[in-house]
């Protein structure tokens, strides 16, 4: 029989989902976990929000919210295996036995602290450290971590995090030179076809931007922020483009193809951008009702999320402690 591939990423538990979240991680990622020859090992990445998040309710607030979004949008928990990083403390042991391997001069090398870095020499500030904290330094390991302790063999993530990846391989390459051959260099699974959902604004969704369109909000909090998604200035009657509007290409994410093609024909004809808005409206609003009933019965119940939480960290658990004995063994912590 073949080993079943592992398959692991995880989700920063800070805010709330949004439409771009749902179409470009959340339901990949479900679809992705029903394949046969895989295990999915999902996690909120609750540890990871203590970087920039000093705010323990909304933290709190936050993981909740995403566990119950991603059990709403149909997450089967039976199937993969969907668990806190906080109720596996093996990851931080293994964090620290990473930390001691990897160069510094490899994480001087990372985006986010490099980011931090420019900002300050673009503000002028002389302590070019000033504000970051080694939470964001480590970042890293701790991905690392995440990842070697399950012996993921791929990690499907945003383009932003394909340096962590080979982070990640490059620390596992090297605990395995010191110590046998115990750790799985992972690989990265980037899908480039679900790009990017522009915003109300055309920039990517984002939450940093203001410019989402939220999954769980009531109809008329949806039609109003789907009006307020940005057109240019052709009048009703002249034909349009589809490839220059946000509105088609949100759309495109949620609609059939035969609804797609229906608005692409509305556009030649000139459809005016109001009409094409409450077309948008009314296919949104239709393809998030089951999300929004299921999510609504689900917030009901927060001991359903926990029960469902605690059942998924048994299952990492039972993963993740033979490999950190295993690991132990290796670097001569043992008993005598
Ligand atoms: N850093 C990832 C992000 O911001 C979240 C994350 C944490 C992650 N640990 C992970 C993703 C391990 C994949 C694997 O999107």
């Amino acid at each position: 029989m073949n080993k079943q591939r592992r398959v692991l990423t995880g989700i920063t538990t800070t805010g709330v989902p949004h439409l771009g979240n749902l179409v470009g991680a959340i339901l990949p990622a479900i679809k992705a976990s029903e394949q046969k020859d895989t295990i999915s090992f999902l996690f909120l990445a609750d540890y990871h929000s203590l970087i920039k998040n000093f705010d323990s309710e909304l933290r709190h607030q936050s993981s909740f919210d995403i566990a119950a979004c991603w059990l709403a949008c149909g997450l089967d928990p039976t199937k993969v295996i969907f668990y806190r990083q906080s109720d596996v403390p093996h990851i931080f042991e293994l964090a620290w036995i990473l930390s001691c391997l990897a160069s510094k001069g490899l994480l001087n090398r990372a985006h986010a602290y490099k980011a931090a870095i420019s900002d300050n020499q673009a503000n002028k500030i002389e302590d070019i450290d000033k504000g970051i904290n080694m939470g964001l330094f480590n970042y890293p390991i701790l991905m690392a971590a995440d990842i070697l302790m399950f012996k993921a063999d791929l990690v499907p993530v945003g383009q932003d995090q394909k340096q962590h990846i080979e982070m990640t391989r490059d620390i596992a390459l090297k605990f395995n030179h010191h110590y046998g051959e115990i750790l799985t260099p992972p690989e990265a699974v980037i899908d480039e076809n679900t790009g990017v959902l522009p915003g109300v604004d055309g920039r990517k969704m984002s939450k940093s931007y203001k410019n989402i369109i939220p999954i769980f909000s009531e109809e008329k909090a949806l039609r109003k922020v789907i009006m307020k998604i940005q057109t240019n200035s052709l009048e009703p009657g002249e034909p349009k483009d589809t490839s220059d509007s946000n509105i088609f290409e949100i759309y495109q994410a949620i609609g059939s193809k035969e609804k797609v093609n229906e608005l692409q024909k509305l556009y030649q004809e000139g459809i005016s951008w109001s009409e094409a808005k409450e077309i948008l409206f009314e296919e949104l609003n239709s393809f998030l009702k089951p999300f929004k009933s299921e999510y609504e019965k689900i917030v009901k119940d927060k001991s359903f999320v926990e029960r469902t939480l605690l059942e998924g960290s048994e299952k990492a658990l039972s993963v993740s402690e033979p490999i950190i004995k295993e690991i132990r063994q290796a670097l001569g912590i043992k008993g005598f």
